[in-house]
């Protein structure tokens, strides 16, 4: 009986067994079912198209080719509708995108670059709607933004419309791009941007960028309804002035790049909105005057400021006052001589970062540094720049200085991948000869970098030791 019992479980368990194997079979047919979609066609058949299968779709690039070949490898798609994760068209003749060219395909990221593409016909793009979600048109011949194309994309999440020949971003020009999060502009002939260009995506956009094109002033009536915006770059146009208010509206505003304009002074309150600015560069202009009140505003979020390859003649001090969370502060390449008792009182102790580099620094009051406590340790790179450095605690060693015999700064050998201490850095492998008549490199020894650094390890002498702190320099 209890064997009979037993045996009974055990054809039970094979029975359970069984059905198990059975649907976990169905399971896999379903699975190459779903994967089965995922092949790719005969490459005789796709050509001149290459297709390869990805986890999450086809990745489908068609190279050097034109819009008659192009038509017909993806017409070998189109009844077996695979999920298109990429199509990459590169290097293509493809002047004008006609309707419906691809209808019934699933295209999720679509790029068309370098291939002439100088028009989108209203419905060629209209069949992508529910799938696309990246639009990359960048390196074509599009003189203006083709928003009649693209107002079905109510997916669509990024699009890249750089190195275009776009002169004007009309009213609108997004309108139906509900979804998009980052639209790039960049290296186009943009002059003018009417008021309402962005309306309909001022909700979701969080990147935009605007770099290398012509405006001659912040575009502020367009701007004021970003007010979701965290990144706005506009570097590399040709802005002469801002004025208080250009950038109101942009209340999220988290990074803000005005490099490389033509900007010559920093007005009072002219960030003021953006108080939860984090990094603000303004490097690369022809500022001079900085307003005591420029950075009003930004106390409490601004931690990256850069300012270098400007004329400004002297530590912005007051401005820079407030700024109680600084920590990154980039003055390199200006013409700064004089650094005053106060210079970094009250913000210095939380700069970790500091670049005074390639100024004209001839006077530096002995105390200076104090204020800057919380210099990180940063490692020095091995360079021509830093020769002078042995020399110099050669010197103080030559007086006795009690600092010198204690500090062994060292510096990191990146074609080695060593580090070395800098009385001892492989001058004969670091090809240094020759240099000294470089501006940016030898002579430096003789001005103020020389003196700045006798007196910083002077200073440090008198200052708290455990947290030494070490000037940044640059290698370029
Ligand atoms: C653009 O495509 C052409 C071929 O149509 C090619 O010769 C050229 O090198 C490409 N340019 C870039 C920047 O890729
Ligand atoms: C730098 O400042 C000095 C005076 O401090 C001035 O004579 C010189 O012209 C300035 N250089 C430039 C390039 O503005």
């Amino acid at each position: 009986m209890l064997s009979d019992g037993v045996e009974r479980l055990f054809s039970l368990a094979s029975l359970l067994g069984l059905l198990l194997l059975i649907s976990s079979n169905a399971i896999l047919v379903l699975g190459q079912q779903q994967a089965q979609q995922q092949v790719c066609p005969e490459q005789n058949v796709i050509a001149p198209c290459i297709c390869t299968v990805k986890k999450n779709g086809l990745d489908i690039l068609c190279e050097t080719t034109d819009l008659v070949h192009i038509t017909k490898s993806l017409g070998t798609l189109k009844d077996k509708s695979p999920i298109i994760f990429y199509l990459k068209l590169r290097h293509n003749n493809l002047p004008k995108l006609q309707g419906f060219v691809f209808l019934a395909l699933d295209i999720r990221h679509l790029t068309i670059h370098n291939s002439s593409l100088a028009a989108i016909e209203e419905s060629a793009l209209s069949s992508l709607g529910k799938g696309l979600t990246q639009l990359d048109v960048s390196l074509n011949q599009m003189k203006t933004v083709p928003s009649l194309a693209l107002k079905h994309l109510f997916h669509l999440l990024i699009l890249n419309l750089n190195h275009n020949k776009i002169t004007v971003l009309h009213n609108n020009a997004f309108d139906g791009l509900d979804t998009l999060e980052i639209l790039t502009l960049y290296e186009n002939k943009i002059n003018t941007i009417e008021p309402e260009a962005f309306r309909g995506i001022e909700k979701k956009l969080k990147r935009l960028n605007l770099g290398g094109n012509e405006l001659t002033a912040v575009p502020q009536k367009a701007l004021s309804i970003l007010d979701n915006l965290k990144k706005l770059e506009v570097q590399e146009n040709k802005i002469k002035t801002i004025r208080e208010g250009d950038f109101a509206g942009l209340e999220n505003l988290d990074s803000l790049i005005l490099a490389h304009n033509m900007i010559t002074a920093v007005p009072a309150n002219v960030f003021s909105h953006l108080t939860l600015l984090n990094s603000l560069e303004l490097e690369g202009n022809k500022i001079v005057n900085i307003d005591k009140d420029a950075f009003k505003g930004l106390e409490e979020n601004l931690q990256y400021l850069r300012l270098g390859d400007n004329n400004i003649h002297a530590i912005p001090s007051e401005a820079l006052r407030p700024l109680h969370r600084l920590r990154h502060l980039d003055l390199r390449n200006n013409n700064i001589s004089v650094i005053n008792d106060d210079a970094f009182t009250g913000y210095g102790d939380s700069l970790t970062f500091l670049n005074l580099q390639k100024n004209d620094i001839k006077i530096l009051p002995s105390m200076i540094f104090e204020n800057l406590n919380s210099l990180e340790n940063n490692p020095l790179v091995c360079s021509c720049e830093l020769t002078w450095f042995p020399k110099l605690l050669q010197e103080l060693k030559n007086r006795d200085d009690e600092m010198a015999q204690k500090k062994k700064p060292v510096c990191h050998m990146s074609v080695e991948n060593r580090e070395y201490y800098v009385q001892a850095m492989p001058l004969e492998k670091m090809h240094c000869a020759g240099l000294q008549t470089d501006g940016a490199g030898l002579n430096l020894l003789d001005n103020g970098v020389l003196l700045m650094w006798t007196l910083l390890l002077v200073v440090l002498g008198t200052v708290n030791m455990h947290d030494v702190m070490m000037m940044f320099l640059c290698t370029f």
